[in-house]
């Protein structure tokens, strides 16, 4: 079974009020790939993350200190969405690299959340899917795509549909410090070049999109390789 990876933004699973009809339909979804291919899922942080490390700044915590408390939320996240996917996944979030392999082995979708400080869940899940030789990550977001500016601030702003591992690590440029960051991070899009391992990035509210790109099919979005 030709493994994939799935980075699911924090923003796209954490609405502003619990969106469980969403959540339900997700877990559908990522059910029925995983009886095709083996299924790793890495939840962001999303508002719940940027409220700690905003607050927790505020008060004067160190960086990678604020990083642990997007870590723990992460982690939170990932729980969640393993109480809505039940037997099929992992029952608590792998800490690292090694805990998720061993996990793949005994179960279809395995969900984590962050690793260690100083990156975020994109890392991780371009991280894990070299660990797991998955050729192809999928990253759900809340733009649909690549946008050559933002969206939300340019009119004339047009989604790349294509791109190759190059333009991305020019499009994302060098990481900062804890918090929100571009449509992929740079350490992340680093791992996947060095690996030539395909990356997918879509709207993740659009279920039926992300299941045509997590069963590899045409999709609406960008494709970097
Ligand atoms: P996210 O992966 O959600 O990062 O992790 P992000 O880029 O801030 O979120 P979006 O995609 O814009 O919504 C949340 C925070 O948790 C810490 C980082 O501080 C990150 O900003 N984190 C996460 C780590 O330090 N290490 C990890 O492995 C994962």
């Amino acid at each position: 079974m030709e493994p994939v990876v799935l980075s699911l933004g924090g923003s796209v699973l954490i609405a502003e009020e619990p969106d469980t009809s969403y959540i339900r339909k997700l877990a559908k979804i990522l059910i029925g790939i995983s009886s095709k291919r083996k299924l790793y899922v890495v939840t962001g942080g999303g508002r719940i993350a940027r409220y700690y490390i905003r607050a927790g700044r505020d008060l004067g915590a160190d960086e990678s200190f604020l990083d642990e408390m997007g870590i723990e939320v992460t982690r939170l996240n990932a729980r969640l969405l393993i109480t809505a996917l039940g037997d099929r996944a992992n029952h608590s979030p792998p800490k690292n690299y090694d805990e998720a392999v061993l996990s793949g082995r005994t179960h279809s979708i395995v969900v984590m959340g962050g690793v260690s400080p100083g990156i975020t869940t994109d890392a991780v899940s371009a991280l894990l899917a070299e660990r797991v030789k998955a050729s192809i990550l999928v990253n759900a977001t809340s733009v649909d795509g690549a946008y050559s500016a933002d969206p939300k601030k340019d009119p004339d702003a047009k989604r790349i549909p294509r791109m190759t591992h190059a333009d991305l690590i020019k499009l994302v440029g060098s990481g900062g410090g804890a918090g929100p960051h571009h449509i992929f991070d740079s350490v992340g899009a680093g791992v996947l070049a060095r690996s030539k391992i395909a990356l997918a990035i879509v709207d993740g509210t659009d279920l039926a999109n992300l299941r045509d790109a997590l069963e590899g099919k045409t999709f609406k979005g960008t494709l970097v390789q």
